[in-house]
């Protein structure tokens, strides 16, 4: 065994540089060392497969709670940054749901609905039509809004409480107008949830907020609590699925052979779904924190050290997948990262594979015969904690409106 050395202090690595194009960057990470300190960031950055997995399955070591966190700050502690025993009655309530059952006997007609109005949307934008805006985005939000059950608010508010207070738990740079937009949103979340609470106990469904008001026994979770977790799934369960609906759909055109494949057998859609979020996880980095003196990847991190858990990375790292680089819906089927590990492992992966998977993918492609990217506007994608299309302008031949689902 090797005597575990510092971490490279790679000083190159700069914030604009991983916006605009991780993937080469993390390449040259994960050949020079699986743990880096990288000052910008001012933390240690996992990039490797077999690292990043260890630090997600080992949470007594790798502990979510971090100190100083910005999220705390701007959405309250939610189990997201809590560790077990903490994190877990809070996560077993918000469960319920989020369930495969609930998703087949409530949500899949919801998301159907949701997905036909947003496809009108994006058919009624013609030649200006976006994908990302027209389409992935409003749907999210919609999709989100009903499992939540924010009767009170509109999609719009929230992308608009999505975006702002994501933005607010990225502001390392402390800009006082990002703190303000934030606290709006925190306070608007706030006012809404009180007015839902009474609200839902009189006229209880199948949403979350309202399972959360009846909890069996009586019980409810402390106000904070449900606040909390709330805006923290405002801020974690919108963007990532409008970012796979984005970046499945930009990988099919780009690839028509893939596409053909996946029209002629729709039982591939799923496939396409994992291979999209394995080639460009939608949230690329999350944080831990050392609780002790450990060894990870041949470095030495000291008690307290503040981590990046790069999945975005791992994702792509050679040693685990085959020219991990390319889309390839044929690829030896291998676990990807993407949706986290252990404790922490998304609550909402069911209804990210059904809303995407099963519903707005297969709708997308069936209603616009001869879909393409409009390659006389701007395509572009950005992005390294969260990884999204930013533009995607497309055109189609002809609309099948009605198609059966
Ligand atoms: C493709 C779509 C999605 C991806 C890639 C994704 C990814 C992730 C990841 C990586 C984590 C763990 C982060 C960490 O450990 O710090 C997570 C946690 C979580 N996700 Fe998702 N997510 C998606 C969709 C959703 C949706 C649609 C919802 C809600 C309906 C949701 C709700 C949550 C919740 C509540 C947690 C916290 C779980 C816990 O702390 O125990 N996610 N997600």
């Amino acid at each position: 065994m090797t005597a575990a050395r510092e971490a490279p202090v790679s000083e190159w690595v700069t914030i604009p540089d991983m916006y605009r194009d991780p993937f080469p960057i993390f390449q040259r990470m994960r050949a020079e060392a699986a743990v880096h300190w990288v000052p910008s960031v001012n933390r240690y950055m996992v990039v490797t497969y077999d690292e990043c997995h260890t630090a997600e399955m080992d949470g007594e070591t790798f502990s979510a709670d971090e100190t100083g966190s910005l999220m705390k700050r701007s959405m309250g502690h939610s189990m997201l940054r809590k560790d077990d025993p903490e994190h877990a009655p809070e996560r077993a309530a918000w469960q319920p749901p989020l369930r495969p059952g609930a998703i087949k006997t409530v949500w899949r007609e919801v998301f159907e609905a949701n997905t036909e109005r947003y496809l009108d949307r994006l058919a009624d934008a013609g030649d200006a039509a976006d994908l990302i805006w027209d389409f992935a985005a409003p749907l999210a939000a919609e999709n989100l809004r009903s499992i939540l059950g924010f009767v009170n608010a509109t999609q719009e508010d929230l992308q608009r409480w999505s975006q702002t207070m994501i933005d607010a738990t990225g502001n390392y740079a402390d800009d006082p107008v990002v703190w303000e937009k934030g606290r709006r949103s925190s306070e608007e979340v706030d006012r809404a949830i009180d007015e839902l609470l009474p609200y839902y106990a009189a006229h209880p469904d199948a949403s979350l907020i309202s399972g959360l008001v009846n909890m069996p026994g009586g019980e409810r979770l402390p106000i904070e609590a449900i606040r909390a977790n709330l805006k923290m799934t405002i801020g974690g369960g919108l963007n990532e699925p409008r970012d796979v609906i984005g970046t499945a759909a930009w990988a099919l055109l780009e690839n028509p052979d893939q596409l053909g494949r996946v029209l002629q057998d729709p039982a591939l859609w799923p496939v396409a779904f994992d291979e999209a979020i394995r080639w460009i996880a939608p949230i690329g980095m999350y944080p831990r924190e050392t609780t002790r003196d450990v060894e990870l990847g041949g470095v030495r991190l000291p008690a307290g050290s503040r981590l990046g858990i790069v999945v975005l990375s791992a994702n792509r790292d050679e040693r685990v997948f085959e020219y991990a680089e390319r889309f390839d819906i044929a690829r030896e089927k291998k676990p990807h990262l993407a949706f986290g590990g252990g404790a922490h492992y998304c609550a909402g992966a069911w209804v990210a594979k059904s809303s995407v998977a099963q519903v707005a993918l297969p709708r997308l492609f069936e209603r616009f015969e001869g879909l393409e990217i409009d390659g006389d506007r701007e395509t572009s994608a950005g992005g390294w904690v969260f990884r999204g299309m930013l533009k995607l302008p497309v055109t189609w031949q002809r609309e099948r409106k009605g198609a059966a689902a």
